[in-house]
């Protein structure tokens, strides 16, 4: 099948590769740069759901392009679901994933509750028309940084079932079940149910 040339909506280079890895069979990617936008979208939104439909809606708006575009974060729960849609920018800007890091295990200190979640919302705006997909995956905020892999908070994340960060573990294993693999995979059989 032809593939659907579509526009990544994001600056975040591990996201791109990790988007690539899953959907590269089904989709020609433009990432921001191959398309010529330098741009910073502003998330002004309080929801995935708002930011992903920003960011989607930036690209498709300006270059009339089919777009998917994921907005995530991380929800704790002994700390009222926070940082959420802050995670980026849970200790200031611009995004330092180290001191977002710093910050969560200090909140966290001495707190015996460490069950946390990765949520996504990715959009697709495809011929003219907007989906929504989401996608989230349980587990434990850890006491310590542990591995070198992945991004964000991956050195502190342990997914329920395993034992490994998702810093420890082969990125191709993250991306069978991170909260984007969920919401991906929703996605793909969106589009299957099309055809
Ligand atoms: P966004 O690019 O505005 O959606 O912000 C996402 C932020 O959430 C990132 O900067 C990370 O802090 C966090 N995040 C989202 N997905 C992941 C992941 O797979 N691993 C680690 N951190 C993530």
């Amino acid at each position: 099948m032809e593939k659907i040339e579509i526009c990544l909506a994001s600056n975040n280079t591990h996201k791109i590769v990790e988007l690539q890895q899953m959907l590269g069979d089904t989709f020609l990617i433009k990432t921001m740069k191959d398309i010529g936008c330098e741009d910073d979208i502003e998330e002004y939104g309080t929801t995935f759901e708002q930011n992903s439909r920003i960011k989607a809606d930036y690209i498709h708006n300006l270059y009339g392009l089919n777009v998917i575009a994921d907005d995530s974060g991380l929800e704790v729960e002994a700390l009222g679901n926070r940082p959420g849609v802050y995670s980026a920018r849970y200790a200031g800007e611009p995004t330092n994933h180290q001191a977002n890091i710093e910050k969560l295990l200090l909140e966290l200190d001495g707190i015996e509750n460490r069950k946390a979640r990765f949520r996504t919302v990715i959009t697709l705006i495809l011929d003219n028309k907007n989906y929504a997909f989401e996608g989230e995956v349980s587990g434990k905020i850890t006491m310590e940084l542990r591995g070198d892999e992945g991004f964000g908070y991956d050195p502190v994340f342990v997914p329920d079932g395993f034992e490994k960060t998702f810093a420890e573990m082969p990125a191709a294993l993250k991306n069978q079940i991170s909260h984007r693999a969920n919401a991906i995979t929703r996605l793909l059989e969106y589009l299957k149910t099309k055809k």
